[in-house]
Formats: structure tokens, sequence, C-alpha cells
């Protein structure tokens, strides 16, 4: 049988085929983001259907690649389509994109979300800087037999998303006139909302924001030796905080609005941070 290394390899040979490209920095951009794999110069597009080890993607709109190239001046690898958990992938295969993109040569990660806001300061619109997360989606990407090609059996994620890094954001989002949050970022499996329970719980745990994705990537990441930039876009109040139920729609006018000024913030991000 053919190992899931074996499998990421065949995968960055494929990729070798159509580029030479040693990216920098990987991105993985959650909703409303996507379209800034379009804004990368000399493209090599690979679609993840001809990618070894890669899940047949499900999401709805577009079929789902890897975009090498150059994006403000910087040498990137941009995944256009994420894999979610609540898809029905395993949490290895929805990590599969990160270490394709680790093994490519990336020393940087950039990941953005959506979210919804926990803590009471946090708004519709916010943009968060992720300073930590609490994983509660109930498995891990590294479960099972450990590939010490990739990294150690226990990783240490006491800085998961590097601090330096967050530093350098919050510079750039000054220099860029951009209000930018910080906080920690909690997951469950979704697909559905949580509860106004739920919600209680998570606040009383450390949580700030809520979401349904991120954290098997970073984990992934972070087993590499990546270092990870987090950035949640807060798309709505979480259950029970505010008044009306929380919907799709809702989460996704509001990364409508921001688009421009996240996708702003998120290019300033690739040609700064080092
Ligand atoms: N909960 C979980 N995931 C989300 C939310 C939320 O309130 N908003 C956007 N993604």
């Amino acid at each position: 049988m053919i190992t899931v290394l074996e499998q990421l390899d065949e995968a960055v040979q494929r990729v070798r085929t159509q580029s030479d490209l040693v990216p920098e920095i990987g991105l993985i951009l959650g909703s409303g983001l996507g379209f800034i794999g379009d804004r990368v110069d000399q493209p090599a597009r690979i679609a993840y259907a001809d990618l070894p080890g890669f899940p047949v993607s499900t999401v709805e709109g577009h079929a789902g690649r890897l975009v090498l190239g150059h994006l403000a001046g910087r040498r990137v690898a941009v995944m256009q389509g994420r894999f979610h958990y609540y898809e029905g992938y395993s949490l290895e295969q929805v990590a599969v994109g990160v270490r394709l993109i680790g093994r490519l040569g990336a020393r940087l990660l950039i990941v953005t979300n959506a979210a919804g806001g926990i803590r009471e300061d946090l708004m519709p619109g916010d943009l968060m800087l992720i300073s930590d997360h609490i994983n509660l989606m109930g498995g891990n990407p590294l479960m099972g037999r450990n590939l010490a090609a990739l990294g150690p059996r226990f990783p240490d994620l006491s800085d998961a998303y590097c601090r330096k890094l967050r530093e350098q954001a919050r510079a750039v989002a000054e220099r860029e006139n951009i209000p930018v949050r910080e906080g920690v970022y909690a997951a469950f499996s979704g697909p559905s909302y949580e509860t106004p329970a739920e919600i209680r719980a998570l606040r009383t745990l450390g949580a700030d924001a809520v979401g349904m994705s991120t954290i098997p990537e970073v984990i992934a990441a972070c087993h590499m030796g990546l270092k990870v930039l987090g950035i949640s876009c807060i798309s709505n109040l979480a259950a029970g905080i505010g008044k009306t139920p929380l919907s799709h729609d809702e989460v996704q006018e509001t990364t409508q609005r921001v688009q421009e000024t996240f996708s702003r913030f998120v290019l300033a991000l690739v040609g700064q941070i080092r």
C-alpha cells in the first residue's frame, strides 16, 4: 500500500511538472478571499483532482486548485478552496494541502477564516489576529503513525500562532490603517452552528471566537515547523449573543462587506512579513 508520505511526494512531483517555484509563503484563504488566488502573477495552477492524496472536493462553486506564483513581490502557494472536517474528510485529509505547501518549501503560512464573535467587544466585520486556539473538533490530524520525515511525534504548540508574526501583522495593520483585534479561536467540527450553552461554555473556557476550520491545518503546519499567521473575520455574533438566528447568508454578507479591507490586509502581509 502506498503511504501518506509517498503520496505527498508524488503530489510534489506532480506540482514540479508544472512549476519549479519554491514558495516562501503558503496561503489558505477562507470565505470571501479565494479570489486572491486569481491575483497571482505568472501562475501555475494545479487542480486538486490531479494531486495524489487530495480528496475530491465537494466544495460548491469551483473545483479546488493550488496556485503557485508571485504575489506582492513574494513567491506564494495559494490553496484556492479548502477542505472542511464537516464535509466528511478525515482531519489528516483536511491538512493535506498544508503538508504539500510545506514540502514545496514554504516556511510561513497565512490562514484566514470566518468566525462567530464570542468576546463582547468583537463585532461583525472585525478582523482578529488569532493568538491561540482551543481544539474541540474531536480529533487531531497527526493521529496515527507519526510521519517522522515531516516532524516530531509530539509537536510543541506553545507558539502555534507565531508571536513575532503577530507583532509584524499589527505593525502592517497600523501602516495600512486597518483596525485589528486579537483573540483565541476555538473550533467544533460543525456543520451545525453552536448552541447558546456551548457558546457560554466556550466563553468560560477562554475562547473569543468560534469556527469550524483552521485548527487542523495549523497543527499540521506546526508539526512541519512552519510559522503561522491566522486571521479571523468576525462574521456574526456567536449563538445566543445576538438577537437573530445564525445564518450562512449573514456570514457571507459580512465577509463580502469586508472583502476589500481584508484582502488589502492579506496582500500587505504577504509583501511584508518575514
Ligand atoms: N460558528 C461557527 N462557525 C462560524 C460561525 C459561527 O458562529 N461564523 C462563521 N463561521
